[in-house]
């Protein structure tokens, strides 16, 4: 499917079907005379037969009368100017896609207001609703005359007013990170092992030999850096643990971050095992922190910011059951020498993260972000739709907010109560790994600052809840969501600058 950025407006623009957009309150003077002149009043018989306003995420649409040079028209709502946010744009586009899709449209041309009068960010984010509504992951299902039917018959998308084909580019390489997280995340454990992830990383660094360099540690030589919390975790798996370290450098003097990813390909709990309720058969997901530290490389690798070092660190593995696990009550010793005694092994990730964490405070990055699928808590606290962000330094937690925003990604800040501390201690060993019921998501994340002893500037985002939907909504089809890549990206690039 291709996107365009072309100088045709409503008026001359001729194709299959017609979008039109309107912040809410009445059709504007041009949308008239355009209704009048060349839908043949189509849009103001819509409008009043389904009391049209223009709220927000609302459309009409219908066909336009035989003789017209445009088959089918939509005009989707906006809102209140004052509450306008990009976001908006993105479902808008995915509104768009979806209608034109089932109407089997195959020239559709796209017409919205410019975004705070910024022609690329409109393009970008009109992109990325239209590239995201169409991604179906159709990977494990074999083809039959049903699917058939449904296959999507977009072929181009034109932006009418517009030469913002930058922003278009620009939008299609975001979704690319995006997509490739999805399917990460959407893969069972039997196809996304470590060596798997190994490899996705692999095709990274390929793609841009020149910009990226790649380190898989193997697991004797975690073991010769001490990173006994990871290896503990990964002990019982058939599968070999694979320690990715991955870095994109581009300029002389660049600014230097981290980003770390929870990357448990599959987590049964260990013999603290999942038991039934528990969404076991969801665990697949348990390495979504990792799938978008790998979507935002390969965003990141494809757009090439300058005076940027990025390491994307991601300590895969496996946490099951054999007669080698873990034993709930084992005593590891992380890479900066802590000792952990693990009074749940199904408190795997921070373990894990634990290791990874020392990794990336050794390389003194002026910000490290974690990113992981990390509590059931987190959920409970915040819901599907919010991720939780903890941060030892304001300045890194705003940053975060604000791109987080751009993205149309939610999260929340969440306080790191030194306190709580209390109930994490071990009377054998520095610290327990799990503590009671109340404030898990912040516990968590207390045992996680534990590991990061140099660098001031760290956030915890755990993105359990929205790394994943059953239902589709907006621009996310059901199953892995992506989240929180497009956060990602910004974040790197605004650092950068
Ligand atoms: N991977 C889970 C957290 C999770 C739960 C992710 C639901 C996605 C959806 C994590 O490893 C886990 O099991 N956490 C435990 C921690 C507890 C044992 C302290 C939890 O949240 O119950
Ligand atoms: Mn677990
Ligand atoms: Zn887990």
């Amino acid at each position: 499917m291709e996107i365009r950025a072309v100088s045709a407006t409503p008026q001359t623009w001729s194709g299959d079907a017609l979008v039109l957009s309107m912040y809410s309150g009445e059709l504007s003077p041009q949308l008239q005379d355009l209704d009048r002149e060349r839908l043949g009043g189509t849009l103001q018989e819509l409008i009043a037969e389904q009391k049209f306003k223009g709220d927000v995420n609302t459309s009409v649409s219908g066909r336009v009368g035989t003789g017209s040079q445009i088959k089918k028209v939509m005009l989707i709502g906006l809102g209140e100017p004052a509450k306008a946010n990009t976001d908006n744009w993105r479902k808008a586009a995915a509104q768009a896609t979806k209608w034109a899709n089932q109407a089997k449209v195959k020239t559709l041309a796209l017409h919205f207001p410019l975004f705070n009068a910024d022609a690329e960010l409109t393009a970008q984010v009109v992109t990325e609703g239209v590239l995201l509504a169409s991604h179906q992951d159709k990977r494990f299902k074999s083809k039959s005359e049903e699917e058939d039917k449904n296959e999507p018959t977009l072929e181009t998308i034109e932006l009418l007013e517009s030469n913002a084909q930058a922003g278009i580019d620009r939008g299609r390489l975001v979704c690319e990170g995006v997509i490739l997280a999805r399917e990460l995340v959407s893969a069972p454990a039997n196809v996304v092992t470590p060596a798997k992830l190994a490899e996705t990383a692999q095709e990274i660094a390929q793609a841009h030999p020149d910009r990226f360099a790649l380190e898989i540690l193997e697991r004797e030589q975690c073991q010769a850096l001490g990173m006994g919390a990871f290896l503990g975790v990964s002990q019982a798996s058939d599968l070999p643990p694979k320690f990715i370290h991955l870095t994109y450098k581009q300029g002389e003097n660049p600014v230097k971050v981290a980003i770390v990813g929870k990357g448990l390909t599959f987590d049964s709990g260990g013999l603290n095992l999942k038991t039934g309720g528990s969404g076991i058969e969801m665990m697949k997901i348990d390495m979504a922190g990792a799938a978008a530290a790998l979507g935002c490389a390969h965003t990141i690798g494809a757009l090439q910011p300058q005076n940027l070092e990025v390491h994307f660190i991601i300590a895969a593995c496996e946490n099951m059951i054999s007669g080698r696990a873990m034993h709930p009550g084992d005593i590891l010793t992380a890479a900066n020498g802590k000792t952990i005694e693990v009074n749940n092994t199904d408190a795997e990730g921070r373990l894990t993260l634990a290791d990874a964490l020392v990794f990336a405070d050794r390389l003194e990055p002026k910000a490290i972000v974690d990113l992981a699928t990390l509590t059931g808590a987190c959920i409970v606290a915040l819901g599907e739709g919010i991720g939780g962000l903890w941060a030892t330094d304001d300045e890194l937690a705003q940053r975060l907010e604000q791109s987080a925003k751009a993205a149309g990604e939610k999260f929340w800040r969440m306080p790191l109560e030194e306190a709580y501390w209390e109930g994490m201690k071990s009377p054998i060993a520095d610290c327990k790994n799990a503590g009671g019921r109340y404030g898990g998501a912040i516990t968590a994340a207390l045992f996680l600052k534990q590991f990061v002893e140099k660098t001031t500037a760290w956030a915890h985002l755990d993105v359990a809840g929205p790394v994943w939907t059953e239902k589709e909504s907006g621009y996310n089809n059901s199953g892995g969501t992506g989240y929180p890549v497009r956060t990602l990206v910004n974040w790197v690039l605004s650092m950068a600058s």
